[in-house]
């Protein structure tokens, strides 16, 4: 299948590491020019010239988008070469606390940067793409929006609200050519998780290299029918069919890619 996202520009926030730097690269190899998004100027820029010299387009922004200001400047210097077709919003973090140690203020702070400052760029940039007649609005939900975990309460819920404004989104774009949908990852590895999983092993006896260390993870942790964590090209797959014209009938759905993580037929 040729996605052929030729002539078309999208914004890829948080690229600068993990799913969103695996999906702008899949973005810059279908033919999109894509603008690399990320605080980390090192990073952002290595991610940008790894396009470039694998033949694709990108370029960078750089910002904090928790801040009204920060995704004001974000979304000016993401149009500086053109309007966007393609936002996916995919900037996040989480801290791993539990109940008792998660305060309202953390709360607030994750409620901030994992779902307001989505808003923040579908509110720069959708209407740009609703008076242009086609545009693609990707939000990266995630498996504990529906299947919770009883620890990072305060992350497990802001997946929950993406899901939820994702879908709203659609339904205030129905016939304008610009859809709105979910791709939601169980557990991918990126090196965040390794580092995790891998600081908990010995503790847990699930042994010493990472061989040893994935099964016993994944049994205890994140049980699902492939037996590993997926890989962020696989969640980069599922947001590269969405921007597609493939997808054009497509819209307030999600995607499921965790391996059969999330025990749900539907
Ligand atoms: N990995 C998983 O298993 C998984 C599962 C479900 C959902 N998700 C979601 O997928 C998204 C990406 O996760 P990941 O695992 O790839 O994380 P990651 O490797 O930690 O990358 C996070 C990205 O978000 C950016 N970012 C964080 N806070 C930001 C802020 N305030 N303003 C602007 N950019 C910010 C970071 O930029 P800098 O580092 O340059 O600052 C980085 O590019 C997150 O939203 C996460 O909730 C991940």
């Amino acid at each position: 299948m040729k996605l052929d996202l030729i002539g078309k520009r999208a914004l890829v926030t948080g690229s600068s590491a993990g799913l969103g730097e695996a999906t702008a690269k899949l973005l810059a190899a279908e033919g999109a020019a894509v603008v690399v998004h990320g605080r980390d100027k090192r990073r952002t820029e290595d991610v940008a010239e790894a396009i470039r010299q694998a033949g694709g387009s990108a370029t960078t922004v750089l910002g904090d988008l928790a801040t009204d200001e920060g995704a004001a400047e974000v979304a000016r210097a993401a149009t500086v070469d053109g309007p966007i077709d393609i936002l996916v919003n995919n900037a996040g973090f989480y801290r791993h606390v539990s109940w008792s140690d998660a305060s309202p203020e953390e709360w607030n702070e994750t409620y901030n940067v994992n779902v307001v400052s989505g808003v923040r760029m579908i509110k720069h940039l959708v209407p740009g793409m609703r008076e242009r007649g086609w545009g693609r609005v990707i939000t990266i939900g995630g498996g504990l929006a529906l299947q919770p975990m009883n620890t990072h309460p305060q992350y497990n819920a802001t997946l929950a609200a993406r899901h939820n404004l994702a879908v709203s989104l659609a339904r205030e774009l129905r016939n304008t050519g610009v859809t709105s949908n979910v791709v939601s990852p169980g557990a991918i590895l990126v090196e965040a998780t390794k580092e995790f999983v891998t600081r908990i092993a010995p503790a847990r006896g699930w042994g010493e290299t990472w061989e040893e260390i994935q099964p016993n993870a994944v049994e205890e942790l994140i049980p699902n029918d492939h037996g590993r964590f997926g890989k962020p090209d696989e969640i980069a797959a599922a947001v590269a069919y969405l921007c597609s014209n493939y997808a054009e009938y497509v819209s307030g759905a999600t995607i499921r890619v965790d391996g059969g993580l999330i025990r749900s037929a539907f």
